[in-house]
């Protein structure tokens, strides 16, 4: 257990139960064990929950946006909540960020207790989306020097700053223009640089990337992956599997409040993605004995095979290039000759949709159990 393997969680039990395994059992919180699980992580969550009632005076239906989460950020390391919209990602960290109050749970930054002493922690941490985008008409490099001089830099020293960050941001030709002017790329990167110019030991990035273009994206992903050599430590949350995979260290799959799944996406891919194998046979063996290659196919995979066209045929697998030599092997004993067969590698994708897919709509989710 623990970070390098993943775990697929009950969703038919309270979450709580498989995630205990791999922390401190809920209700100790004595300063012991704190200071055992801790030592090496910049965020540490035990059993954080949300719960929002809507209707007047709160008498209408309660929903759950955090369901008791369990998290450890090892100091250095980029952590990604990955879940669609609506699975409490913003929930989840506007508490650590101490912007929301948690109903129930512990948030560790560094070791201090984000809900007893929040503004211990405010100068541990940066987020993004807070500050950047303060004022259109200011240039870049105007917002950037208020940011400072709001965390109380003189205004010489925030201006050395904001030009520092304008710098390390690749905005150097656009510093002096209004940020309205800024693309949407432009404007986040501005945002990332607000949320690291009092050098936080802890930086939150919600979505940091959520609509912008390819290019756009991988700007932002280069200026994060630089934020980590430099030893800062990062919660993300994103709905792109892409994006926990380029840059996450571990991955928590959340989804309706509750985790689902946890571990590298390594891990996650082998443990829960489905590899595909194609083979493609001789024309005279799909004219005589395509259904039997289907047949054949189905045996040796996890799913539904199906024709891709005259010649070729493709089946989920979970073996991986096993599954190349039994599936030529096999289809060789009812006289099928392959010319060409290979695997693809699973993909973060396939493990979100395995993970995500709706509970109790009938047969097709049962055995979600036993995907390993
Ligand atoms: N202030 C609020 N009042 C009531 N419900 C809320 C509030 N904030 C979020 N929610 C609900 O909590 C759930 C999780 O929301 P959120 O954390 O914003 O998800 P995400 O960021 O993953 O899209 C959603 O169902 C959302 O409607
Ligand atoms: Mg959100």
């Amino acid at each position: 257990m623990g970070r390098h393997s993943a775990d697929i969680l009950d969703r038919d039990a309270p979450p709580q139960h498989a995630v205990e395994a791999t922390t401190v059992p809920a209700g100790t919180g004595a300063a012991g064990d704190a200071a055992i699980s801790t030592v090496t992580d910049a965020l540490v969550l035990r059993g954080l929950t949300k719960t929002f009632r809507s209707g007047p005076f709160g008498r209408g239906r309660t929903h759950t946006a955090v369901d008791r989460l369990d998290l450890s950020v090892p100091t250095g390391s980029i952590h990604a909540i990955l879940g669609p919209n609506g699975a409490g990602k913003t929930t989840t960290v506007s508490m650590v960020a101490t912007l929301l109050r948690p109903d129930a749970g512990e948030i560790l930054i560094d070791g201090v207790d984000a809900v007893a002493d929040p503004s211990a922690v405010r100068g541990l941490i940066g987020m993004s989306g807070q500050y950047a985008a303060v004022d259109g008409n200011l240039s870049g490099f105007e917002n950037l020097r208020m940011v400072a001089q709001l965390y109380g830099l003189s205004r010489r020293e925030a201006s050395t700053r904001a030009q520092e960050m304008i710098d390390e941001l690749s905005l150097t030709a656009a510093a002096d223009r209004p940020m309205r002017t800024y693309s949407g790329g432009m404007r986040r990167r501005l945002d990332l640089a607000g949320a690291i110019i009092n050098r936080p030991r802890l930086v939150i990035l919600d979505e940091p990337t959520t609509g912008l273009d390819p290019r756009g994206r991988r700007q932002i992903w280069q200026a994060i992956k630089e934020l980590t050599l430099a030893g800062t430590t990062i919660l993300l949350t994103t709905q792109y599997l892409e994006e926990a995979d380029e840059l996450a260290d571990d991955v928590t799959v959340v989804y309706d409040g509750a985790v689902h799944a946890r571990g590298t996406p390594e891990s996650l891919k082998r443990d829960f993605g489905d590899a595909a194998l194609t083979v493609e046979v001789t024309r005279s063996a799909a004219v005589r004995h395509a259904p039997d290659v289907m047949t054949t196919l189905a045996d040796i995979g996890t799913g539904h095979p199906e024709q891709l066209d005259d010649l070729r045929f493709r089946v989920r697998v979970g073996g991986g290039t096993r599954s190349v030599v039994s599936a030529v092997r096999s289809l060789r004993e009812i006289d099928v000759d392959v010319v060409d067969a290979s695997v693809t590698e699973p993909t973060l994708e396939s493990v979100f949709l395995t993970l995500t897919e709706p509970v109790a709509t009938g047969p097709d989710t049962e055995g979600t159990d036993d995907v390993r």
